[in-house]
């Protein structure tokens, strides 16, 4: 049986990553979720496979290297598919230097202990040992509007502290493949939403705010465009990389699709007006006219658009959700999810939306 050690398994995207994989492999994997449970980490996001015997949550640091160690010490992990990081720019903005920690020197760690543990005396490694980094198109920076795609071979330009930190973390990567011919690969990624994503993010952010009758914050002018991918295809696509991609590759992942914000905020609205019943009360509050212009993000880049050429031609992966699915589906999974939300609104969430929103 083969044994998965991701890391930042109950945030969005690990969690909904554990999630396909037992749906895909059920018994045939056994899964070990390392998270150390910040904000971001929600084990709520886990609860229907917490019972399961092939799934086990430690909790611990990826920074803290006695526990990583004991974690490979005791378990002959396979593959290792690494998300954990501090992940929200407004954040990284705020405050560097967690994102430095956690980003840059939390993935030597990860590296360090995956390589002492799997290195042989002659320098090669065991056949089927994969390290899969989890990273974002944003370490290549910013597109002019409407013209050019971020390639593998475009050259990194981060400008957040945020994408700076996970360009360092590529680094290390590259450079323990290129010194130590350590099997890994690095994929990046474009903006994702879909269920479980934390309400600090534009997405589920928005849908909250207008449930409520809250203003919808918008940066700027509005227009900065992201490339916006169904988390479940992305879960799909380190599957199948560390499944059929070749070692030592990166790949970049995204779906061509392509949206200014205020579309996204607008259609999120729509739907919410379309799919919400009369009679239930949160309608009253949802309408365009809480859309508000706030003052720019610093930095703010202003275009991502994936090229997915290389993913698709070397193992075959295709977006399957589209826009216009995908975002009804998570509509619907948050207006199902009221008490997920109204759980990780509570506590810490109002003082961060004070300290980051004057509307
Ligand atoms: P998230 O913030 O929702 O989750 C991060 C998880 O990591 C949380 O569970 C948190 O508790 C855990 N974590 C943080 N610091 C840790 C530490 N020191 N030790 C152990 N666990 C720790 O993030 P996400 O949106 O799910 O992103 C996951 C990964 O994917 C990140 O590496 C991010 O850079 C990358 N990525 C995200 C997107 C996106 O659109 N969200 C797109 C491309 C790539
Ligand atoms: O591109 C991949 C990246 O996507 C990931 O690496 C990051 O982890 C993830 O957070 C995401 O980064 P963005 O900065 O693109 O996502 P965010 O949801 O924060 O913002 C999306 C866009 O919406 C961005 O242009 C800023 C804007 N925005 C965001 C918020 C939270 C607003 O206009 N208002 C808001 O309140």
């Amino acid at each position: 049986m083969r044994t998965y050690l991701v890391t930042g398994g109950a945030g969005f995207i690990g969690s909904n990553y554990i999630h396909y994989m037992f749906e895909k492999y059920g018994d045939e994997i056994r899964i070990i979720n390392v998270d150390v449970l910040t904000y971001a980490g929600n084990p709520e996001n886990l609860k229907e496979v917490e019972g399961r015997d092939n799934y086990t949550f430690v909790k611990a640091d990826i920074c803290d290297t006695e526990a990583i160690s004991r974690i490979f010490a005791e378990n002959d992990i396979d593959r290792v598919v690494h998300f954990a990081a501090e992940s929200h720019v407004d954040r990284s903005i705020k405050d560097p230097g967690v994102f430095v920690k956690t980003n840059v020197l939390g993935t030597a760690n990860m590296l360090n202990c995956a390589r002492a543990a799997w290195e042989k005396p002659d320098g090669t490694y065991p056949e089927g040992k994969r390290f899969l980094h989890v990273s974002t198109d944003e370490v290549y920076g910013s597109l002019p509007e409407g013209d050019g795609y971020f390639y593998e071979t475009t050259p990194y330009a981060p400008h957040s502290p945020y994408s700076a930190s996970k360009a360092g973390s590529d680094m290390l990567v590259r450079a323990y493949m290129d010194t130590y011919k350590f099997p890994a690969n690095i994929t990046n990624c474009s903006n994702n939403y879909g269920p479980y994503q934390f309400p600090e993010k534009l997405i589920p952010l928005m849908i909250n705010n207008a449930l409520s009758g809250k203003k919808l914050p918008v940066y700027g002018d509005g227009k900065n465009v992201r490339d916006w991918l169904y988390v479940r295809d992305h879960a799909k696509a380190i599957d199948m990389v560390q499944e059929k991609g070749e070692l030592f590759e990166t790949y970049n992942v995204g779906g061509h699709n392509e949206k200014q914000n205020i579309e996204i905020v607008q259609l999120i609205i729509d739907t919410l007006l379309e799919i919400l019943p009369d009679s239930d009360p949160r309608k009253a509050n949802v309408s365009r006219d809480l859309i508000t212009y706030v003052e720019d993000r610093k930095g703010h880049d202003r275009r991502y658009a994936i090229a997915p050429d290389k993913i698709r031609a070397a193992v075959g992966w295709e977006p399957e959700t589209c826009f216009k699915d995908g975002i009804r589906l998570t509509i619907e999974w948050y207006l199902a999810h009221e008490d997920w939300m109204k759980n990780v609104t509570s506590g810490d969430y109002q003082k961060y939306y004070d300290s980051m929103y004057k509307v």
